[in-house]
């Protein structure tokens, strides 16, 4: 009964080559409507900003704030696509233990940026220069400049109230005027994404696609010739919100109960936020509907299987699948020792993780299509992101499903770790843009 059950699930999370290939030209299609203003799920916002000469030099914060964690660096840039952190600092937006939320629906704005500036002032040295800022701010945000950044809508179940609307960079610079940190002098606010790309291209000038594959998901990329300017600019598409992609009855499930429904369709489907709850929906209708025998009532619980632990599952190489165990034990007190319940467990979550990978890189493809439809170049894509990086199998998932596009001609395409290039490429946009103003 499990068996065929599981087979069952096995053909709704599958993601077949040619399925992918449609999916491609659907996002191909999404993107052109976006950037030419028509309806798209594919919101194309510009970002005022293009490739980096790798010349870029100064001593610059980097502000990286993209989930509950927030990273704050020193970077010295100094040229020929070399840089040195010289120092840093993170720190979570909420910590039950030290009772505080700055996610929560019940703060201000106001004091979230507070929170942020008040960090900063414990990075930046005591002298009297200006220190040029760059803010990677990634949540969706219609750009009016580089430095004019106005948030549309929060993602990642991020609530805060009186940020929606207004425009990022002054909201930080506002907190740090009120914390006398004045010398530190917003230029920028990137995406996420925007910041994986300039990093990447930093180095390596063959980077034209920059996205993360973390708790979030989105990918932008370097329009050759940007209808608003006529030269080259990074586009953060804000992917996530792609609707062209037929749900499960899971993800419907999940969408219903999510804090935005019908919003952010991929990223439901794609980014760690999610992973681990599409597994959970799964294994609690499972057992419903009595395929499954343990577990107990926190199996009901939303979100009480963090993604981090599908990627302990899936690391699980032992007989008796011990780690699979612990997590099913502790999590919903499935204590047993029903190695096929396990076993399915295990498979369930590789079934969601390995959609997740083939849909992110059919979208990457799509990209390709709209550049380079012949793929008559080199194309670097640069990738961020927990699940990119630490998920078993996830990186080779996705080199694999290009392939399966491409053919011999992936080997035109790399996919390439670009390991903290959120804040770096936060440090390149502000050099660039404090530079360029003499
Ligand atoms: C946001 C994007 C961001 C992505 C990855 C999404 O939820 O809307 O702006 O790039 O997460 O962090």
């Amino acid at each position: 009964m499990l068996h065929r059950v599981l087979a069952e699930i096995e053909q709704q999370f599958t993601v077949p080559t040619g399925c992918m290939k449609t999916i491609a030209a659907a996002f191909h299609n999404a993107m052109v409507d976006g950037l030419a203003g028509r309806a798209s799920s594919l919101k194309m916002l510009p970002s005022f900003i293009g490739r980096p000469t790798g010349q870029e030099q100064g001593k610059v914060v980097a502000v990286d704030f993209g989930g509950t964690n927030v990273r704050i660096l020193l970077v010295a840039l100094t040229g020929q696509g070399q840089f040195n952190i010289v120092a840093r600092r993170s720190f979570p937006l909420k910590d039950k233990a030290k009772n505080y939320d700055y996610t929560s629906a019940a703060v201000e704005g106001k004091k979230l940026f507070d929170f942020i500036a008040g960090n900063i002032a414990e990075i930046v040295p005591n002298e009297d220069i200006i220190y040029p800022l760059g803010h990677t701010f990634s949540f969706p945000c219609r750009q009016f400049g580089v430095n004019q950044a106005q948030l549309i809508s929060w993602t990642k179940e991020f609530k805060t109230a009186g940020v929606e609307g207004q425009d990022i960079g002054q909201l930080l610079q506002m907190a740090l005027d009120r914390k006398g940190q004045s010398r530190v002098v917003s230029q920028a606010v990137i995406n996420d994404t925007t910041g994986t790309l300039l990093a990447a291209a930093y180095r390596d000038m063959t980077t034209d696609i920059g996205t993360i594959c973390g708790t979030g998901h989105n990918s932008c990329y370097l329009e050759p010739c940007h209808p608003l300017t006529s030269q080259p600019m990074v586009v953060n598409m804000e992917s996530g919100n792609f609707d062209k992609i037929a749900q499960t009855k899971y993800d419907v499930l999940l969408d219903a109960a999510s804090e935005k429904p019908g919003a952010q369709r991929l990223e439901k489907m794609v980014s760690g936020q999610y992973l681990g709850e599409i597994v959970r929906i799964i294994i609690s209708d499972l057992r419903d509907c009595g395929y499954l025998t343990l577990g107990d009532e926190r199996l009901s619980v939303p979100y009480s299987l963090p993604t981090e632990e599908i990627s302990v599952m899936l690391a699980d190489t032992t007989p008796n699948l011990a780690a699979v165990a612990s997590v099913a034990a502790s999590r919903w007190g499935m204590v047993g020792r029903d190695i096929a319940e396990l076993a399915a467990l295990q498979t369930i979550a590789s079934f969601v993780a390995l959609r997740s990978a083939r849909l992110a890189a059919a979208t990457w493809v799509g990209v390709l299509l709209k550049i380079d439809p012949e793929l008559d170049r080199c194309h670097n894509i640069a990738v961020d992101g927990s699940l990119y990086e630490k998920m078993p199998g996830y990186a080779g998932h996705l080199s694999r499903a290009i392939k399966d596009m491409f053919g011999a001609k992936a080997s035109q395409v790399t996919v390439r770790l670009s390991k903290d290039g959120s804040g770096i490429g936060a440090a390149i946009a502000a050099a660039t843009v404090y530079n360029a103003k003499g």
